[in-house]
């Protein structure tokens, strides 16, 4: 398939066989699809499993890729360089991140720490000094196989070191021909306007956020600041990590769980069965049709998955039918009230262990044995 396609290229989804119009970024020549596909693994799997994927999702025409450095820690952007082997360089678009560091010293504010495997405490900092910069960009390209990055999007911003420094060592960049474009990932939108004045000319290309039916802040500020300045706007996890393709967490008995089953039953299922198609194409769907929105980075464990997805692209909802899913899903403060009941759940399973333990070991079984 050759791209950018002139009139669009033929993939086929569902519903059998459709073009995709490729969609520009901002104020770039940068020609992505309207749906990019999240390398973002969210389940275990081996090598060989996520390369076919990756490969399968270029294969259906999803030749815009967005990954990160952090995702499996630099493992799944070696995933990508191995699964496009053979395919010519100007076919994909490679979406990376830069500025978040791990094992990179004691810069930065901490986005999350673990315990890794040998127990060592692990600790993601937020790091976009130039020098860093440069590193990551040259540790991507190899992992990549590739000689430029189409896309480096800062991923989180870095509020210890000057935004200049961070757009400035990313023009140089540039203008080494390791890079065409940049955007920036998690920017409020005060830093948009901090990040598109410290590029001066360059044009911001563009932001990633998440954004779906499920978390609609970026409509408020952001997507209308986006629109009026053309910086393209990706919408990170597009499908609620699962749940507008119906994956709905029974664990909870609150109001805004309940809103929520509720507007999937009626609103959004319904709408899914008149255009034969899948809740998770029409939750994709509603997003393209948001004025501003350029693409959606949904993510997949499997083939099939991916598959539920595909025809979003060709899927032209009814303007009712947009509002109706906007009305349903409206103010439904997610996922706080989730991760508020996730917490209150996780609290309840820790207290059962503890007092499980403790009458194990009034019987003279040591629980930790036990549970291995
Ligand atoms: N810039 C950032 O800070 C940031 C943050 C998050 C994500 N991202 C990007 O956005 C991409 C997608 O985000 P995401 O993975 O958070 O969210 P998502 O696209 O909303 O959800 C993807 C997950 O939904 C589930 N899913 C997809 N189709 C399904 C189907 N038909 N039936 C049932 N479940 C289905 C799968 O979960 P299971 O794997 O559990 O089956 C899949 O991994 C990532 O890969 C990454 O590239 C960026």
């Amino acid at each position: 398939m050759a791209w950018p396609p002139e009139t669009g290229s033929s993939f086929t989804a569902a519903k059998g066989p459709h073009r995709v119009h490729p969609r520009l970024l901002g104020r770039t020549d940068l020609a992505i699809p309207p749906l990019v596909f999240g390398t973002m693994a969210r389940r275990q799997a081996d090598d060989a499993t996520r390369e076919q994927l990756i490969r399968a999702a270029v294969d259906r025409g999803l030749t815009a890729l967005d990954t990160a450095p952090l995702y499996d820690f630099g493992r799944c952007e070696t995933q990508i360089g191995r699964a496009l082997r053979g395919i010519p360089r100007d076919r994909v678009q490679l979406l990376t991140k830069v500025g978040l560091r791990w094992h990179g010293g004691a810069h930065g504010r901490v986005l999350f720490a673990f315990d890794d495997a040998q127990g060592r405490r692990v600790e993601v900092r937020k790091d976009s000094r130039p020098d860093s910069l440069r590193w990551e960009v040259e540790q991507s390209l190899q992992r990549l196989q590739v000689e430029s990055l189409d896309l480096v999007q800062v991923h989180h911003p870095d509020v210890d070191t000057p935004m200049a420094e961070t757009m400035g060592a990313l023009l140089d960049l540039k203008a080494q021909g390791k890079l065409r474009y940049i955007g920036v990932s998690n920017f409020s939108a005060e830093q948009v306007l901090a990040a598109q004045a410290a590029l001066g000319d360059e044009p911001l290309c563009s932001l990633q956020s998440d954004y779906s039916l499920l978390r609609r802040e970026l409509e408020s500020e952001l997507l209308p600041l986006c629109r009026e300045q053309c910086i393209g706007v990706l919408a990170y996890s597009p499908l609620g990590v699962g749940i507008l393709a119906g994956r709905l967490p029974k664990i909870d008995d609150s109001a805004a769980m309940r809103r929520l089953q509720q507007a999937f039953r009626t609103t959004l299922s319904p709408i899914a069965d008149v255009h034969s198609c899948s809740p998770a194409a029409v939750a994709l769907a509603w997003l393209l049709a948001q004025p501003g929105l350029t693409a959606a980075i949904a993510g997949a464990s499997s083939v099939e998955q991916l598959d539920t997805q595909l025809d979003a692209i060709a899927l032209e909802l009814a303007p009712g039918e947009v509002a109706e899913l906007s009305q349903a899903f409206a103010n439904l403060n997610w996922p706080a009230s989730w991760e508020q009941s996730q917490g209150r759940v996780s609290r309840w399973l820790r207290r059962a262990r503890r007092l499980g333990g403790r009458a194990l070991r009034s019987v003279g079984i040591d629980p930790s044995k036990r549970l291995q």
